[in-house]
Order: C-alpha cells, then sequence, then structure tokens
C-alpha cells in the first residue's frame, strides 16, 4: 500500500439545500465501510456546512468548504474567513478551482494569498491545479505533506463526461510531482497526495486508482448521489 491514504472527495458546487446535504451525508454514513484505509472529504455549499457538521460529528468523513478569503475578518461584503470556515468544523478548504477562474475571474495571486492565509492559521488546503503547479503556490515555504492536498483537472474533463486516460493522467501527476520535489524536498513529495478530478465516475474510478502517482479523486457530478459517490469511494484495488 501506497505511503499516501487515498483521499475521496466530493465537491457539491453550488448544490442542495441543507436538509438535501444532509440527507445525502446519511447515506453516505450508512455506505461506506472502508474508512480504515482510505479518507473521505465531502464539500457542501457555505449554508449547509454547519449542519453537515453536526450531521457528521463520530462520523470519519470530513468536511470541506468550497472556498475562502484571504483576510481574517474585515469589510468584504459576502466573503467568509478561514477561521470562520474552522469554526463551523472545516478540515479542508477547495482553493484555485477552474470553475472559480473562469467565472469569478479568480488570479493565482488571490489562490496564493488564500493558500498562505490557510496554512498560516493551521488549515489545510485542497489546492486545484487547471494545468500544472503555477502561481497558486509560488513563494510559499512549502508545508508539512499533511497539510496540502493538489487536485489535477484538466478543464476539458469537467463536467464533461470526458476523462484523460489513465496513463495521461498518470503522466501528468508524475510530472506534477516532479515540480513538487523542487518546491519541497523528495521526501515530503512523496507524501503529497494529488488527486485527480474531472468527471471522475464508478466505472472509471478503479482504473485511475490503480495509477502509482493517483492518490486520490476529487468528484463534482457523480459525487452528488448517494450509490455513485459510495462507489467511488469503495474503489476496487
Ligand atoms: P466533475 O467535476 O466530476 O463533475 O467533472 C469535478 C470538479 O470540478 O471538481
Amino acid at each position: 500500500m501506497s505511503i499516501r491514504m487515498p483521499l475521496m472527495a466530493g465537491n457539491w458546487k453550488m448544490h442542495y439545500t441543507a436538509a438535501e446535504a444532509v440527507a445525502l451525508v446519511e447515506e453516505l454514513k450508512q455506505g461506506i465501510t472502508r474508512f480504515h484505509d482510505r479518507e473521505v472529504v465531502v464539500a457542501p455549499t457555505f449554508t449547509a456546512l454547519p449542519a453537515v457538521a453536526n450531521a457528521l460529528s463520530g462520523s470519519p468523513i470530513r468536511l470541506a468548504a468550497q472556498n475562502c478569503h484571504w483576510e481574517k475578518q474585515g469589510a468584504y461584503t459576502g466573503e467568509i474567513s478561514p477561521p470562520m470556515l474552522k469554526d463551523v468544523g472545516c478540515h479542508y478548504v477547495i482553493i484555485g478551482h477552474s470553475e472559480r477562474r473562469q467565472y469569478f475571474r479568480e488570479t493565482d495571486q488571490e489562490v496564493n494569498l488564500k493558500a498562505a492565509a490557510l496554512l498560516a492559521q493551521g488549515g489545510k488546503t485542497l489546492d486545484v491545479l487547471a494545468e500544472q503547479l503555477g502561481g497558486g503556490l509560488s513563494g510559499l515555504e512549502a508545508p508539512p505533506a499533511d497539510r496540502i492536498v493538489i487536485a489535477y483537472e484538466p478543464i476539458w474533463a469537467i463536467g464533461t463526461g470526458l476523462t484523460a486516460t489513465t496513463e495521461q493522467a498518470q503522466e501528468a501527476h508524475a510530472f506534477i510531482r516532479e515540480r513538487l520535489v523542487k518546491w519541497c524536498n523528495k521526501t515530503v513529495a512523496n507524501q503529497i497526495r494529488i488527486l485527480y478530478g474531472g468527471s471522475v465516475k464508478p466505472d472509471n474510478v478503479d482504473a485511475l486508482m490503480a495509477m502509482p502517482d493517483i492518490d486520490g479523486v476529487l468528484v463534482g457530478g457523480a459525487s452528488l448521489k448517494g450509490p455513485s459517490f459510495i462507489r467511488i469511494v469503495e474503489f476496487q484495488e
């Protein structure tokens, strides 16, 4: 077994009220049995976080937010800060998702500020990279390996039903890991998990997870239904 614990994350994007999100979490709690050798994360909308955190109490499923601001507080209408997310029980925050870059004009510089703020307050980041390790992490001191997770998502594969071949994905992941060696060092780079994202489904997860540098998946559409996300989490080795 790899030194990197597989991480299976569901990004619910802008779906579900608090009650709907709790119903899905209850299904996942019932259906997922293999927690001992994998980490499971769900990322509901901000408004569902407190209810989902409550529903998850006592469960190993971890909570993530889908975005944050880089300041702790201040006059930033509509924004939510890392300490506020920690306060409602978030373990991870997804930053740098391509949908935020595309629709909300988020830049590498902003992603960089968010990563720095999260790491400074002791939070964990789940950084989503469009192509390769770019400006989002530049200039940051490399954190301990368990504080950062990288997700590689080819933009053309997100929500389209098209996935990279397992070989293409493996090649990209190996390339990212080489870049990580330059950013931190080989030992840490070998411990950092690199997730694949983009139309991951029950029928392609096993092949993806068999690749040596694919350490988990970030799942959008297929994480919205209990049975499909449960099957993804319980990928077959
Ligand atoms: P998808 O989304 O699984 O629906 O392609 C993945 C993501 O954007 O995180």
